[in-house]
């Protein structure tokens, strides 16, 4: 396990491009399996959540190599549709290989996915789904804590969804695409790598209508076939950055920016007095003035503010000169990060009955050891890092590797004093 050590109080400065996107590698990444075949991924970001899901593709049977950024999967062949209650309890995106894995073999057995740091994150949406497509469902194991699905045919169906949920919303349409008639999903998740795995499935002959709305048609076809897919870029990894440069008062550009997918961040940000100019893919943000706080920002699906967002932009306003609220409405525990911020001197508190934090801004932070329970926290501690007098010792480190190639690397681009340590530096 190691740290990251952040000495602060550094302008960022520079230029740096945004890595691929992890949440709509992840799902692509288990759609692999739909195509008796190879598929060659561009742009995919090298991250730890990546490579567990090539773990699980290799488990499966599957073939993978890497050629720099690119991913060749060939899986013309699965052994076994079991995913390991390892690789479960790892990472929770594994349970997309539900719908893959019913797409492909009729058959899948998986592990419960348990709730985690930020929240309970339950399945029964997509398990309600499963059952009105013809699949059954069968717990086992001592604790039945494992899911054994199987079909002889999986049968289109209409879906409704209580909540717009992704995960939910992108294992219906895995396991959509090769089955007999037609699923109408309604309530669909609108995030762009819902969007994303639509474009991919599209490229490799699935038959999907509504992309981008909250209505999407699936009409199944018998096979997919080989494709080559450049994934987009992240955009919480380039709203991190964008965060990063806002709390240090930098001055810097970004480039393979996702700017459209971005636009409730780059709102948000102007609010606090930011200065953002967009061209094409390029955003150049600058700060110059003390950060204003924001009345209330509110997580919300997309194209609300993102959940994922959430910690960074804490960080920032707790910086700005006056008071903020955050309400989290995706997740009902996603404020360990309150407790961390308040040793550099935040002054946060917490309103539990409604998820809101309630934030009082101060001039400067101060070094401290803290903790990153989760990844988005994480990054939000080594940004609150970056604008603290002194030093912070971020631990936990591997959290933060479940999403961002090199952190390090990145923000060392941006003229940042940041290195990785052992666990017990300080
Ligand atoms: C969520 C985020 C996604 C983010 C990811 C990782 C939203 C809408 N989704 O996706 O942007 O990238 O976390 O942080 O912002 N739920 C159920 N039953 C289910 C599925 C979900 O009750 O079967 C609830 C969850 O507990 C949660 C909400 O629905 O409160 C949204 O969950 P969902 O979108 O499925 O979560 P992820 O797919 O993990």
């Amino acid at each position: 396990m190691s740290s990251i050590k952040v000495v602060g109080d550094e302008q960022l400065k520079g230029e740096l491009k945004i890595q691929g996107s992890k949440n709509a590698a992840l799902p692509v990444i288990a759609a692999t399996i739909l195509n008796k075949g190879i598929t060659i991924l561009r742009n995919c970001p090298k991250i730890l959540d990546v490579y567990h899901m090539i773990k699980i593709l290799e488990e499966l049977g599957c073939k993978t190599k890497w050629e720099g950024n690119t991913l060749y999967v060939d899986s013309t062949v699965i052994t076994s549709p079991i995913v390991s209650e390892d690789s479960v309890r790892k990472m929770r995106s594994s349970i997309l290989f539900l719908g893959a894995l019913l797409g492909r073999c009729h058959e899948v057995t998986i592990a419960y996915p348990g709730g985690c740091s930020i929240g309970k994150r339950p399945i029964d949406y997509h398990l309600n789904a499963m059952a009105k497509m013809n699949i059954t469902q069968e717990f086992i194991g001592e604790e039945e804590n494992i899911i054994h699905c199987y079909t002889n045919k999986i049968i289109g169906n209409d879906i409704f969804l209580e909540f717009p949920s992704v995960g939910a919303t992108q294992n219906v349409l895995l396991a959509a695409v090769l089955s007999d008639g037609k699923t109408r999903i309604f309530n669909a998740a609108r995030e762009p790598e819902v969007t994303e795995l639509c474009n991919f499935l599209q490229e490799a002959g699935a038959r999907i209508c509504g992309k981008g709305s909250a209505y999407l048609e699936v009409e199944g076809v018998k096979s997919l076939h080989d494709v080559e897919y450049t994934l987009m870029p992240d955009r919480i990894v380039a709203g991190t950055y964008m965060t990063a440069i806002a709390a240090t008062y930098g001055d810097a550009v970004l480039t393979n920016f996702p700017v459209r997918e971005l636009e409730s961040v780059i709102r948000t940000l102007r609010k606090t007095g930011c200065k953002i100019d967009v061209s094409e893919d390029n955003v150049r943000v600058s700060c110059k003035k003390r950060l204003q706080p924001i009345e209330l920002i509110r997580t919300q699906p997309y194209p609300g503010f993102p959940t994922d967002m959430q910690s960074q932009m804490m960080t920032v306003l707790s910086l700005a000169d006056g008071r903020s609220v955050i309400q989290e409405e995706i997740f009902e525990s996603r404020f360990q990060n309150v407790y961390e911020l308040r040793k550099m001197g935040a002054i946060i508190s917490l309103e539990s009955s409604s998820n809101k934090a309630i934030l009082t801004g101060v001039r400067k932070l101060e070094g401290a050891v803290v903790k990153a329970h989760d990844l988005r926290g994480g990054a939000a501690l080594v940004i609150a890092g970056l604008a603290a007098q002194g030093t912070t010792i971020v631990q936990g480190a591997t959290s933060i590797e479940r999403g961002y190639e090199d952190i390090c690397r990145d923000l060392s681009a941006l003229g940042a004093n940041i290195c990785y340590c052992s666990e017990n530096a300080s």
